[in-house]
């Protein structure tokens, strides 16, 4: 009897946990804990509060900032980086782009003596930059350049005496002492090399302190995780491997390597880092942590070896606003969802409940239009829904949605004089090393606008996983009820090489004059 009544409350349980999977506290979680683009991780705690800080790359505003309560339930709350002024390239100008350059596998922490926010990272592989802010929401301001010095792969660690020190560096990895306010190098020191470990390369470089120890954490992006000690910050380091390619919980996720050691406020110990698995990106996954009584931690794994596919929470859970729904720009800016791919024309876009586009590019190549706003994908079957109102179109316009990457596509309509098409245009392509264009893509369906209506809906749906087809259906809507599929499935990408994942791309671009605009007047993710 006793056991029956245990088996039904069990059951009731497990069909409530699997009905509210995305969103009901458990007792576990489930990896990935974000199934969204969010790559390069260095995270930390101040207090009871969790910041994730990430790399977006080419897209402006850079540097995500998230925040948690708990280590597994996230949300976006900014930019460390407001603009990349690093550039005539970053706007798009001329026949230039600045794609796979911005930021990437930077540092952030926060300094209790003088209220601060610190984000340092190497732009172009060549000069470093350092950001703060007093509040982490922002405003965030450029404070310090270091022309000539790249940290690269680089990791903050604020000491007890409240000395600054910067891991960084491929193959040869230094130690940088920072000056009292932070922004300025005061010596530098290389601690070890790759040929210590031994490997090719390393890099993903963290730094923390435990028990007086530092500790550097690196891999050797495949597949390998290192951890080296010792009682200076400037070495000498001795290290032990940490993983060494173990399966993901992410099916096709590829490896797992780069990430960053969190201690909770109670003690407890945890690993994040990121399973490589586009179309989706990079999406980061948690396990626990142990410490051997050699000082050095290694990972709780499942019963075979591999990184859990769920784990007990590390904390009680504390949900946060879903990653999907409904965006009808009120108010006069953008959401933090939202960058722009490059930096946008500011005089282009207006929030004014709804979001005018203006054309801000003549070309035939959405790679080279400015202004293509972009938005994040989340879960395995990502859709992007949009609303547009194109009344002020001009002549030679194309305005629409896209499943953007270096293999583009997109739905959208087009006007030619006096007439309108709805356009479906697949496989417009990159070159994966010089970004130049190589394909502006092929029109794979047209179909004349039959309606005097200028308000259209526009989908994407994709398979997005990276065991799954990598194929997006493209669709549109006159009354935002009824959706028709346009066109065949499309391709997907699936390389590294951008180093960023799928994002819903809203674009409009003239190809004969500029002077027209359209209204955004919803995005729907789901
Ligand atoms: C890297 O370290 C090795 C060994 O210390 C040294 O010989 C080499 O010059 C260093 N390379 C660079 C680029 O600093
Ligand atoms: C626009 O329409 C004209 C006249 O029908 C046609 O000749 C031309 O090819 C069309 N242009 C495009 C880009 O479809
Ligand atoms: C832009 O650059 C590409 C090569 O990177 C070249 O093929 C193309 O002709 C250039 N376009 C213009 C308008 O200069
Ligand atoms: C896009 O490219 C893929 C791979 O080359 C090809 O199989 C597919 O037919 C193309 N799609 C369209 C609509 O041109
Ligand atoms: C379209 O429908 C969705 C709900 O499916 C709604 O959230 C959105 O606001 C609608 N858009 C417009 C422009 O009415």
């Amino acid at each position: 009897m006793k056991l029956i009544l245990f088996y039904l409350v069990a059951r009731v349980a497990a069909a409530q946990q699997s009905l509210w999977d995305q969103s009901a506290p458990s007792d576990t979680f489930t990896n990935p804990v974000i199934y969204g683009d969010f790559a390069d991780n260095d995270i930390f705690r101040v207090d009871d509060v969790y910041y994730f800080s990430a790399s977006n790359m080419h897209f402006s505003p850079g540097a995500p900032i998230l925040r948690s309560y708990d280590l597994v339930d996230w949300e976006l709350i900014g930019h460390s980086v407001p603009s990349l002024n690093f550039g005539d390239n970053y706007n798009l100008a001329g026949n230039q782009s600045a794609y796979r350059e911005g930021t990437w596998a930077s540092t952030m922490r926060y300094r209790k003596s003088n209220g601060l926010w610190y984000w340092i990272g190497c732009i172009d592989f060549w000069n470093t930059y350092i950001y703060t802010a007093s509040s982490v929401t922002g405003p965030w301001k450029q404070a310090a350049s270091m022309p000539g010095t790249c940290y690269y792969d680089c990791g903050l660690l604020i000491d007890d005496d409240d000395t600054m020190y910067v891991t960084y560096g491929a193959t040869n990895v230094s130690v940088a002492q920072l000056s009292a306010d932070g922004l300025s190098q005061v010596k530098t020191q290389q601690v070890f090399n790759a040929g210590d470990v031994p490997r090719n390369g390393i890099e993903g470089n963290r730094m923390y302190k435990r028990n007086g120890l530092y500790y550097i954490l690196d891999d050797d992006s495949q597949g390998t995780t290192i951890i080296w000690k010792a009682t200076s910050p400037f070495g000498p380091y001795t290290h032990k491997i940490m993983l060494n390619n173990i399966n993901s919980p992410v099916p096709n996720g590829g490896t797992l390597d780069q990430g960053s050691l969190i201690e909770t406020q109670n003690g407890d110990w945890y690993f994040m880092s990121f399973a490589w698995a586009y179309p989706s990106g990079r999406l980061p996954v948690l396990a626990p942590i142990t410490w051997g009584d050699d000082g050095f931690p290694s990972l709780v794994t499942d019963s075979a070896g591999a990184w859990g596919k769920s784990y007990p929470n590390p904390l009680p859970r504390r949900p946060l606003a879903s990653w999907t729904g409904t965006d009808t720009f009120q108010g006069t800016a953008l959401g933090v969802n939202w960058e722009w791919n490059h930096n946008p024309d500011e005089t282009k876009y207006r929030v004014n409940n709804g979001l005018t586009l203006q054309t801000a590019t003549i070309t035939n190549d959405l790679f080279h239009a400015r202004n293509t706003l972009v938005h994040r994908m989340y879960g395995e079957f990502p859709v992007g829904t949009v609303g547009i109102d194109f009344t002020d179109m001009v002549d030679g316009d194309v305005a629409g949605l896209s499943a953007f990457r270096d293999t583009a596509s997109w739905v959208g309509v087009v006007r030619n004089g006096s007439s309108y098409s709805i356009q479906v245009r697949a496989n417009a392509t990159q070159d994966l090393s010089s970004w130049a264009t190589l394909s502006t893509g092929t029109t794979a369906a047209s179909i004349p606008v039959q309606t005097m209506s200028r308000n259209i809906w526009f989908r994407c749906s994709l398979d997005a996983r990276a065991s799954g087809t990598k194929l997006a259906q493209y669709s549109y809507s006159l009354d935002n009820a009824t959706f028709t599929d346009l066109g065949p499935r499309v391709s997907l990408s699936s390389g590294w090489e951008l180093f960023v994942g799928y994002r819903f791309g809203i674009f409009y671009f003239a190809t004969k004059k500029l002077g027209g605009s359209i209204v955004v007047q919803s995005f729907t993710n789901t």
